[in-house]
């Protein structure tokens, strides 16, 4: 499977703290069955992670040898998007054009589609962080439509995929899917213990294997490849989705 959103680089972010703690989370999201693992600490204004630190941090954890392959990117808070070309690229997932961009916990941005719209005037394309986990779109699903029909890709968070994080929470996963406005799972990681990475467990709790492998390979492959993500596969008849409909 291709992760790609983790706090694993030493001592950014509320992530990992220190390389041990990185080679931690390496290891867990390698037993998970993650072969390719990107690191996307924050840049809000909480942790104002420069391009530099992250190049920094990664060549310090690159160098450990970690069991994974490891590729640079950064989770942008929406306030940060107002950067210079050149400055964005270098927050880009695997230097591709797609940007990680942090979906707001509270609230619905009422200029969420301006700036994705801006972004794609400068030539990249966003995918958008559990999104699922913000009240306003479990009650309003539908106000994903027009970003997602507007080239942005949705991605869950593997413990609200399985219920980890709430029934509510994870009947908006099922509702996004169901929709066809989900594209991919990540772990969101920021510690090393199995149920933190947990990409497995919500791919378990998918009944439909070739989804489950569009969401944790075909998606985030193209995205670290700068290419349209494959079609989605021909969804399974009801009874076949998530466990507990
Ligand atoms: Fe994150």
């Amino acid at each position: 499977m291709i992760d790609l959103h983790s706090h694993v680089l030493p001592g950014l972010d509320d992530g990992a703290a220190d390389l041990d703690e990185s080679l931690s989370i390496c290891a867990a999201a390698a037993a998970d069955g993650i072969e390719v693992l990107a690191a996307t600490p924050h840049v809000r204004h909480d942790y104002p992670t420069s391009p530099d630190a992250i190049d920094a941090a990664f060549e310090t954890l690159k160098s450990a040898s970690p069991p994974v392959e490891l590729v640079r990117g950064a989770e942008l808070d929406l306030a940060e998007l107002d950067r210079p070309k050149e400055e964005l690229q270098r927050y880009a997932l695997g230097g591709s054009s797609y940007l990680l961009v942090e979906m707001p916990y509270i609230g619905w941005p009422l200029d969420l589609a301006d700036r994705l719209f801006r972004l794609r005037m400068q030539g990249f394309r966003a995918v958008l962080a559990h999104p699922e986990r913000n009240p306003d779109v479990q009650d309003r699903p539908e106000l994903l439509e027009p970003i997602v029909a507007a080239g942005t890709l949705v991605q869950l968070t593997a413990a609200s995929v399985d219920g980890r994080l709430g029934p509510r929470t994870r009947a908006c996963t099922k509702t996004l899917l169901d929709r066809e406005l989900a594209h991919m799972i990540a772990s969101d990681a920021h510690a090393p213990e199995i149920r933190a990475i947990g990409l497995a467990a919500a791919v378990a709790s998918i009944r439909d294997d070739a989804l489950a492998r569009w969401l944790t390979l075909d998606v985030p492959g193209a995205v670290l490849a700068g290419v349209e993500p494959p079609p989605r596969p021909i969804s399974r008849p009801r009874r076949r989705g998530l466990v507990g409909r």
